[in-house]
């Protein structure tokens, strides 16, 4: 049943040409999709990338993020989510007595404004900041977000767990609604899937990703075999149960280490992001003696997780990415975290993605630069179809 759902966006593609009429059309009907982001915000700056692009994606009406979970016990990873992420009107509205002369405290305010955010974090919180333990290149940026940009979230440990927030935005979404994206470890997504009932409700875990979410989109593993960091580098047994235990009618599709890896983005940040923006700061703080330009593993997938297999037709988006297998499944194994991917034509509920062969790593590049330079205001006013102005033509439909 949920697979029938998937396909069913290749018909924006099918329709082609015809379409352009609808981004004249001054109210595009588009549907925002349900989603979550679970994120091991904390070392790599890509997690705070790809949330930016997110809510650049949510203000321009193409899904409504429903919380974010994190993954990483540093207290500093939900404080930097909430600096960069939609406040919530409730928020806004107690943040406007703040000081109207300071610049970066204005900013990021009104940041991406527009939103009613969730965050759940892990416990125990800790107060760990990164250091670069393999190259003693890169820079930490989460406590410097948390501490520089205003907030709305005084301390971490207001946060609900992750596990708690899950079981309550699935309990109240729709049948066959939320889209999972996960971009970190695989924690969260374990202690869902094995939680029993509570008070939240009456389902187990698995009952309810397996009534409640339409996709899990995964960055992790290496396809179509090997080593990736999500899933081997803190915690294979996570990712192993959660790969093999995986409710068998909700599709899976992975974003794989060689996706991400050849697509390199933000080194246009100090030219064309607002000079009190977040992300370039962060990216500044992160990268190699403010080298900005990093892999691209965490945007990629939430552009995939936002977008699908059909692009966006009513908002001029064609088709970026397809799967590159039909069927099949994967192993990871519990120990080492190696991934394999294993041929059985009786599995259909999982992929891994690739970009469709009219789309190349310098046109991914080129919107994701776009939608991380993009002020938070960019969506206002305007209807959805004006993202069209963002893509290179042969991305538009
Ligand atoms: C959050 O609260 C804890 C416990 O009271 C405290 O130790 C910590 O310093 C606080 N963190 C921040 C960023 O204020
Ligand atoms: C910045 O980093 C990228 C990726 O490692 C590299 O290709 C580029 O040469 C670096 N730029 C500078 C100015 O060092």
């Amino acid at each position: 049943m949920h697979l029938a759902t998937l396909p069913c966006l290749y018909s924006f593609a099918v329709l082609g040409p015809t379409l352009t009429l609808a981004l004249h059309q001054p109210q595009a009907q588009v549907h925002p999709k349900p989603i979550i982001i679970d994120t091991d915000i904390y070392s790599d700056v890509d997690d705070l990338g790809a949330l930016a692009i997110a809510n650049v994606l949510s203000n321009f009406g193409l899904a409504e993020l429903k919380g974010v979970v994190i993954s990483t016990g540093s207290e500093y990873g939900a404080l930097t989510v909430d600096v960069s992420l939609p406040r919530s009107s409730v928020r806004l509205a107690c943040k406007v007595e703040w000081d109207e002369t300071n610049m970066a405290a204005k900013a990021v305010n009104t940041y991406y404004g527009n939103g009613h955010m969730k965050i759940g974090a892990i416990r125990p919180l800790t107060q760990e900041t990164f250091v670069d333990r393999w190259g003693w290149q890169l820079g930490e940026y989460a406590s410097k977000v948390a501490h520089h940009f205003p907030r709305a979230l005084r301390n971490a440990t207001q946060t609900p767990s992750p596990l708690t927030l899950y079981r309550e935005i699935l309990a109240d979404a729709a049948v066959n609604s939320l889209t999972v994206i996960s971009i970190g470890f695989l924690t969260n997504l374990a202690d869902l899937l094995e939680s029993g009932m509570d008070e939240i409700s009456p389902a187990t875990g698995a009952d309810l990703i397996s009534h409640k979410v339409a996709e899990l989109v995964v960055m992790g593993g290496n396809y179509p075999s090997g080593w990736e960091y999500n899933f081997a580098g803190v915690d294979p047994k996570v990712a192993h149960r959660v790969i093999s235990n995986w409710p068998k009618n909700v599709p899976i599709t992975y974003s794989g280490y060689e996706l991400g890896s050849q697509i390199w983005t933000g080194q246009h940040l100090a030219q064309e992001a607002p000079v009190d923006s977040p992300v370039l700061a962060a990216y500044q703080w992160y990268g190699d003696r403010c080298n900005t330009t990093l892999k691209s593993y965490d945007p990629v997938t939430v552009l995939y997780g936002f977008l699908g297999l059909g692009g966006r037709a009513k908002l001029g988006i064609a088709p970026m990415f397809e799967y590159a297998n039909a069927d099949g499944y994967n192993s990871v194994n519990a120990v080492d975290g190696i991934n394999t991917w294993v041929e059985d034509a009786s599995v259909r509920n999982q992929h891994w993605l690739r970009l469709r062969p009219d789309v190349t790593v310098s046109d991914i590049e080129e919107l994701l630069n776009r939608l991380l330079v993009q002020s938070p205001r960019a969506a206002e006013g305007r209807h959805g179809e004006i993202i069209e102005d963002m893509l290179r033509s042969q991305l538009r439909i």
